[in-house]
Order: structure tokens, then C-alpha cells, then sequence
């Protein structure tokens, strides 16, 4: 049986750079080399995407940093329109890519999973494990996200969303009386916690605007929804499936992104211990979220609990995925082991673009 060509674009220009190599070094692992063959394409932290054997040890050394590329040996990588998926380099390099059948872009934050890298490859016409453009676009920018979920009565914590012209007239007290006190304040694309402040009075405040505004042009004031952090995992794309709900407890004030990352910064408990009720609400919710903001293949999504109210705080296109990440083990305690998971997900690609592929508008 022929094998599949999977490319695997990780790393990238993010701050979630480092989070990507220990991810993709995991998916790598998992894929069965029976099965797959792997094209590693690796994106150093300046944006340059490298060959495959340039990608290498991008991974090994786990940090980019100590990867010393010279200007000599970086080959540039070119996607070709119309070309039947095809992944060019120099012909100098006698490196050749070749054909991909799917790629999995195992990439956090902006230029990864936003809509970038997707509406890259499907102008080139390559499968792409994951949300396509428009919801990735969607589910990372935290503002429309949430103006989806109102609108599909999914409850969300209130939030006041400003544009950086608008900070001068913004006043503490004005935000206080609409959202309570403390708040949190957060860029509105960004990702591990990167640019986010719990606020808790009007020193703190404004530093707090400046800091968000340091990572987009468009923040975020929320209430502070006081309670447990819920993760659940979804999986499908027209008819998905919901994982376990597991619970995320940072030692740290928030979940923030040294909690996120470091030794012992967060335990994580599947399942979570919740009423039976509670759950049902959180598969429900999960489901009418990922299908409302046009997820495909996966979604990892993020409550809030207070009390028995649950809020949805936010939707992950591309979840982390080392092995202790929350997305695969979620779905190892729900019956679907890592390496099936990530069939799984490359198969869902592959369905979705042949459906695509069906419609009319293609010649
Ligand atoms: N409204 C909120 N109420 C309580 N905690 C919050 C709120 N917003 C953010 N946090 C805390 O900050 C963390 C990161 O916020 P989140 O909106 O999920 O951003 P990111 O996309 O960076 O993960 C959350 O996991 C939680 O610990
Ligand atoms: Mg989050």
C-alpha cells in the first residue's frame, strides 16, 4: 500500500515557538513509519522555512536559538499553486520535498493558527489537519469568537473589546462598574497566556492595556469568572465527537504561562470531577461551539466554572500536543490512544479536502 506523505510545519515566528518543536517531535513519533512517510518542515523564529534536513535539528536541539543557521545553507521552500500539492526547493539542494498528500501544522498563536498557514495551503490545494481558514481566523481572535458564541447562546464572561486609539478615554472606574472587579486583560489574538494580566486595581490598570496592546491592535477586558478551569477535547468534523472533561489546576494565581510550561506548573485531572449534569452541559456547549464557529477535525475548548454556571472562555484550534498536553490526553482517557488520535486526524483532513474537492465550483 502506498505510503502517506505527511508534511509537518512546526516551529514558527510565534511565542509559542518552543511549545511547537516539543509538540511536533510527539506527532512525529506517533506516526507509524509503515504508514507514513514524514516531511519535517521546520519555521526558525525569523520566519524562514527550512528543508527537511535543515529542519532536523531544530528539533533535536529543542531550542531554535541553538540552531546556527548561516545565510549559505538557508534554502528557501516554495509552495506551488495548481501543482498537485507540490513542495518545491532550490535545485541546488538536490533535497527535494517532493509531493505532500496532507500536511499538519503543528503551530500555536499567530501565523500558525490563525488562518495563515490554512488559506496558504488551500490555495495550493494540500489537506490541512485542523480548523480551515475562516475558523481559525475565528477562534483566535477572541472578540468574534465570543460575538459567535452570544449569538448561539453560549454563555461567555462580559467583556469590554478596545482598539488602541481608543485607550485614551478609556477610564478604570468606568470598567470596573461595568465588569466588576478584578478583571483580566488580553490581546485579543494571542495564545499561552502570552500579554495577559489579572487586574486587580488602578495601578496595575493601565500597565496592564499597555503590556496587551504590546501583542495586538485589539484587546480585551473581561470580568473575572472566579472558579475552576474546564478543558474538553472535540474531534470530527461534521458530526464530532466530545472527550472526557478534564480540570487544569495552575499553581499560580491564573493559568498563566509559566504554569502552562514549567515542571509541576499545573495539575491536571481526567476526568474532572463534575456532576453528571454538569458534564452533559460542557459536552453540549463543547459540540454547538465547535460546529457554530466552523471547526473541523479538532478543537480543544475552555470553560470557566462558578458555581454551576459554566462559561466558555475560549476555543483552541490547533490544542498542544506533547505528551502531557491536555488535547491528547483527554482523548487517551476517553478510549483514543495518541498515535490513533493523530490518524485520526490527518484521515479527517483528507475527508474533508476530498469534499471540498467535490463541490461544483471546482473545474
Ligand atoms: N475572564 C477570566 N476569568 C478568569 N480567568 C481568566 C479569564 N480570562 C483569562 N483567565 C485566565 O487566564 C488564562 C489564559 O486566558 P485565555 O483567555 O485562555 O488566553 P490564552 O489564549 O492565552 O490561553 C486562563 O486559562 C485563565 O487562567
Ligand atoms: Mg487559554
Amino acid at each position: 500500500m502506498k505510503k502517506t506523505r505527511v508534511g509537518i510545519i512546526f516551529g514558527g515566528c510565534s511565542p509559542e515557538h518552543e511549545i511547537s518543536l516539543l509538540s511536533a517531535s510527539n506527532v512525529i513519533r506517533a506516526l507509524n513509519p509503515t504508514k507514513y512517510d514524514v516531511v519535517l518542515i521546520g519555521i526558525d523564529k525569523k520566519g524562514q522555512w527550512l528543508l527537511p534536513n535543515q529542519s532536523h535539528p531544530l528539533l533535536d536541539f529543542g531550542r531554535s536559538d541553538s540552531v546556527r543557521i548561516t545565510d549559505e545553507d538557508v534554502q528557501s521552500l516554495a509552495l506551488l499553486p495548481g501543482q498537485a500539492t507540490e513542495l518545491r526547493c532550490e535545485e541546488k539542494t538536490g533535497a527535494h520535498p517532493g509531493n505532500l498528500d496532507v500536511v499538519f501544522p503543528v503551530l500555536h498563536g499567530p501565523m500558525g493558527e490563525d488562518g495563515t498557514i490554512q488559506g496558504l495551503l488551500r490555495f495550493v490545494g494540500i489537506p490541512c489537519v485542523g480548523a480551515g481558514v475562516l475558523s481559525s481566523a475565528m477562534c483566535m481572535d477572541k472578540e468574534v469568537a465570543k460575538s459567535i458564541l452570544k449569538q448561539s447562546h453560549i454563555p461567555t464572561p462580559n467583556s469590554i473589546c478596545l482598539r488602541a486609539h481608543e485607550k485614551i478615554s478609556l477610564k478604570y472606574q468606568d470598567v470596573i462598574k461595568k465588569l466588576g472587579n478584578p478583571i483580566f486583560v488580553k490581546p485579543a489574538n494571542m495564545g499561552s497566556s502570552v500579554g495577559i494580566t489579572k487586574v486587580k486595581d488602578e495601578e496595575t490598570f493601565y500597565a496592564a492595556i499597555e503590556e496587551a496592546f504590546l501583542y495586538d491592535h485589539k484587546i480585551l477586558i473581561e470580568e473575572a469568572i472566579v472558579g475552576r478551569e474546564i478543558e474538553i477535547g472535540v474531534l470530527g468534523n461534521d458530526f464530532p465527537e466530545v472527550s472526557l472533561p478534564g480540570e487544569a489546576i495552575p499553581n499560580d494565581e491564573f493559568y498563566t504561562y509559566s504554569a502552562k510550561y514549567r515542571e509541576a506548573g499545573v495539575r491536571f485531572i481526567v476526568p474532572a470531577d463534575l456532576p453528571k449534569k454538569t458534564v452533559e452541559v460542557i459536552q453540549i456547549y463543547a459540540k454547538k461551539a465547535f460546529l457554530a464557529l466552523s471547526c473541523q477535525g479538532m478543537a480543544r475548548i475552555d470553560f470557566f466554572l462558578r458555581g454551576e454556571q459554566v462559561y466558555l472562555n475560549e476555543v483552541n484550534t490547533i490544542p498542544g500536543f506533547t505528551s502531557t498536553s491536555a488535547f491528547p490526553v483527554l482523548w487517551q482517557a476517553s478510549g483514543v490512544p495518541y498515535a490513533d488520535l493523530i490518524e485520526r486526524l490527518i484521515s479527517l483532513a483528507i475527508e474533508a479536502h476530498e469534499k471540498d474537492r467535490r463541490l461544483k465550483r471546482n473545474y
